[in-house]
């Protein structure tokens, strides 16, 4: 019966570890290049095999791994960092890493490990075994041996002095113990520890143990003390002896005590050499009045003013008392002579100023509920070189300045985080001149701000405030090398006429859409420009600024993924430097010369072709055709039906005239006057000028006869009746052009203004004379014919 039940436990097991291997390999480890092994599954219940050979980092925290064997380990020969933290391991056996030869941190933290076997592990640097369930404290023989532990985590319920003697001869960088259920502790166990830190956790619910503390104290440099409780107000305070303390650096963390037990520790401590004391978390009770007089009545005595103490850190007070005296309790740390003192999240409305010359150079109240009230008048914090104010309830910026106004060592002044405004009309700031750094960031100032600035600042941070423009006529800034105004609603780059010097600028997270480049040339000194996170404009205007970018050699700082095209629309979300417009389509100068040279150049092209093709000429002729058809039409409207007068027009060159009197006519002209010829030299109206002759001749017959010849083509007026003869001919679309050649024209005489001629000529069929006589008689017979053809008849036509 019991062998069965064990068997189903085994298969149990095994089936769980085969569930999760199943999944583990679902789950693919994140390799990186440091072959880290890390996994996200928490149903880990051991340790998976399939590791690479390489893998140096493995990290198996918070699984349910319970047991460790050789197997799990042996095939991991580079091993450097192992954290089985957070799993549900009982027992331990140092052998399992045996093959681990280059293991150097082993994190086996909040596990159940009660059981220990020992062996060297002679790499090892970082072995935590803290937040265990250790009986007694496991340190081995074995530990003596690892010379490179630097840092030892330990867990036990008792600790005696033998447990750690072992170790008493390593060089430890740090002790981790943490005591969940201290039961025994055998005075001065501790001090045989040689260590530079020691932090030890106390039990949650239970009153921590002040020998402890003296021990820890006289053991280590820094002392870190974690839950720190005792529940009653009395407290017996064995004797100590102070000069024998080690410690310079002590910290108290989650810390809840009665207000007169915390009183005595704080006595205790001022005495010894710490030099700081941090107080994290801490929650007091009351009674507050009794212990805090004797404490003032030391002050008065100037009993503690031989302190070591340098700096007293508070921070994260609550109280549960909540009717004392607070004045008594600001005295207390007002007028202590220590140089640094913090004491923020404390919901502390007010300070005192100091009764007398306070030691004081760095004052951090940041997280409080300070308001303008303080330290006014006051002139005691003469060496404060630093002060703090962040994140308090300061409104009014002219009295905050007042403040400073006796603080003649006040370097640096945070008052970030608060209510702060100044009116303009104030015109009563007084700023220590001392003032080198001063940090408005997120209050509620505007324009006005730069009104109210100390004379000497160095480095002023006015981020995200309600700052639109720098105003033009500020007091000069000539110390000014760092100015923060990101996070405002400035709309425009400011210059740098009023801080010349100025190095770094940021400008992010503002409105401005186009930076203006004159800023470039008012700050000359700048280094560093963050402008990104403006809602760019990617037009013309920005090219300046684009282009600057070219030339700052960096110093646009987030360039280019901070510098981002909002509007137009149509460029959102492109980089400014991928944002590219041409040099033309943005200087207007320069579009103006090429529209110029384009319109000069087509003029002179056009007047070129004019003159070229004699453009002139043809307007001039259409000009004076359309006046003389104009002025016969007036003149005789009567004569419009019956104007055809004549069958032929003939234009010859006065050279060619022997031809035509002695051949042309005689052949047209028969004797039964068939065909009537204009003549000029016969047919001219004298009077009138020889182109409206022309014109005349031209409107009175039916065709026109040209007679070609290189005589012809010499001859001006020839060519004009041609023209006129053309012009008609397309004006009234009938065919009365005809052409005779006389004899051969070559292509290169026709003169290039006469293209009307040469395209005729390749045109038109003409009517070649030929040379020999028998051809004569069908010359003759084609051109009467062609004079023929649509003739109406003639006898109506001859009526004058
Ligand atoms: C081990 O893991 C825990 C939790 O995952 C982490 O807090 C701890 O710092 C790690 N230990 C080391 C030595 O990195
Ligand atoms: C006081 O605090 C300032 C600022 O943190 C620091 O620079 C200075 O060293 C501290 N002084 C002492 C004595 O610790
Ligand atoms: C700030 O304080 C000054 C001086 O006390 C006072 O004249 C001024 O009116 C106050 N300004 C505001 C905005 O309350
Ligand atoms: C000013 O204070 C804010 C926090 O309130 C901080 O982020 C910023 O870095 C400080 N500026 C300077 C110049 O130190």
């Amino acid at each position: 019966m019991l062998e069965e039940t064990m068997g189903s436990l085994t298969n149990i097991f095994l089936f769980a570890c085969i569930f999760t291997f199943t999944l583990w390999n679902n789950i693919q480890p994140t390799v990186g290049n440091e072959f880290t092994a890390h996994y996200s599954s928490s149903f880990l219940a051991c340790v998976p095999k399939s590791q690479s050979r390489h893998t140096t980092v493995l990290d198996l925290s918070q699984k349910n791994i319970s047991e460790l064997h050789i197997s799990d380990f042996s095939s991991l020969p580079e091993l450097q960092v192992l954290n089985l933290s957070h799993n549900l391991i009982r027992e331990l056996d140092f052998n399992v890493f045996k093959f681990n030869e280059k293991l150097e941190c082993l994190d086996l933290s909040h596990n159940n490990l009660w059981n220990m076997c020992c062996q060297t592990l002679a790499g090892l640097r970082h072995l935590d075994l803290s937040f265990n369930k250790f009986k007694t404290l496991p340190i081995c023989q074995e530990f003596g041996n690892m010379l490179n532990l630097e840092y030892l985590g330990l867990s036990a319920t008792m600790i005696r002095k033998s447990d750690f003697r072992g170790i008493t001869h390593l060089q430890l960088h740090t002790v981790f113990l943490t005591l969940e259920d201290l039961s025994h502790y055998e005075s001065k166990s501790l001090t045989v520890l040689n260590t530079k830190n020691l932090h030890i956790v106390f039990p949650i619910n239970k009153n921590f143990s002040f020998p402890l503390l003296y021990d820890g104290m006289n053991t280590s440099e820094k002392l870190e003390l974690s839950n720190i409780r005792y529940n009653s107000t009395d407290f017996p305070f064995p004797p100590f002896d102070p000069l024998k303390f080690k410690t310079l650096n002590l910290r108290f963390n989650n810390v809840d005590l009665s207000w007169s037990i915390l009183v005595r520790i704080f006595m205790i401590v001022w005495y010894t050499p710490v030099e700081y004391f941090t107080v994290k978390n801490l929650t007091f009770g009351g009674p507050i009045q009794s212990m805090t007089n004797t404490l003032l009545s030391y002050w008065a005595q100037s009993v503690y003013s031989g302190s070591s103490m340098k700096a007293l850190i508070p921070e994260h007070i609550r109280t549960k008392v909540f009717s004392f005296s607070q004045d008594i309790l600001y005295k207390t740390f007002s007028d202590m002579n220590i140089e640094n003192l913090t004491i923020s999240d404390a919901y502390m409305p007010h300070m005192l100023c100091p009764s007398h010359t306070s030691l004081f150079q760095y004052l951090d109240f940041s997280y409080n509920a300070l308001t303008d009230e303080l330290f006014k008048n006051c002139d005691t914090l003469t060496h404060l070189k630093m002060l703090i104010l962040q994140r308090n309830q300061l409104e009014n910026l002219s009295k905050v300045s007042s403040m400073t106004s006796k603080m003649k060592s006040l370097k640096h002044l945070d008052i970030s985080r608060n209510l702060l405004y100044y009116d303009e009309n104030e015109n009563c700031c007084h700023w220590v001149g001392t003032l080198a750094k001063l940090n408005l960031s997120s209050n509620k100032l505007t324009d006005s701000v730069f009104g109210c600035l100390p004379i000497n600042v160095q480095i002023l941070d006015v981020q995200n405030n309600q700052i639109r423009t720098v105003p033009k006529d500020i007091t000069e800034l000539k110390a000014l090398k760092e100015l923060n105004i990101a996070f405002n609603r400035l709309t425009e780059l400011p210059g740098c006429s009023h801080y010349r010097g100025l190095e770094l600028l940021n400008i992010e997270e503002n409105s401005i859409l186009t930076p203006s480049s004159d800023f470039f040339h008012s700050c000359q000194n700048i280094r560093e420009l963050r402008g990104g996170h403006n809602p760019f404009q990617c037009s013309c205007e920005l090219r300046d600024f684009i282009n600057f970018e070219k030339k700052s050699g960096g110093r646009l700082a987030g360039w280019p993924e901070s510098y981002v095209c909002e509007y137009p629309d149509d460029l959102k979300g492109t980089q400014l430097k991928d944002f590219q417009l041409s040099e033309l389509s943005c200087n207007t100068t320069l579009l103006l010369v090429i529209a110029l040279v384009v319109t000069v150049v087509v003029v002179a092209v056009t007047s070129f072709l004019c003159i070229y093709f004699d453009v002139m000429w043809y307007l001039k002729m259409m000009w004076q055709w359309t006046q003389t058809k104009r002025r016969v039409r007036k003149s005789h409207p009567e004569d419009l039906q019956s104007i055809l007068q004549f069958h032929a027009f003939i234009s010859y060159s006065e050279r060619d005239s022997l031809w035509v009197k002695n051949h042309l006519i005689p052949n047209l002209e028969k004797e039964d006057g068939s065909v009537e010829i204009c003549l000029h030299e016969r047919n001219f109206i004298p009077g009138k000028s020889i182109v409206e002759n022309i014109i005349n001749c031209i409107e009175k017959s039916h065709k026109s006869i040209f007679v070609l010849s290189p005589n012809f083509v010499q001859s001006e007026w020839c060519h004009y009746e041609l023209y006129f003869a053309h012009h008609k001919l397309f004006s009234e679309s009938s065919n009365s052009l005809i052409l005779i050649l006389l004899e051969p024209i070559p292509q290169y005489l026709i003169p290039a203004r006469y293209h009307k001629l040469k395209a005729l000529m390749a045109k038109r069929t003409y009517l070649e004379w030929p040379k020999e006589n028998s051809k004569h008689g069908l010359f003759w017979a084609n051109l009467k014919a062609a004079i023929n053809t649509n003739l109406p008849v003639s006898t109506e036509m001859i009526v004058v």
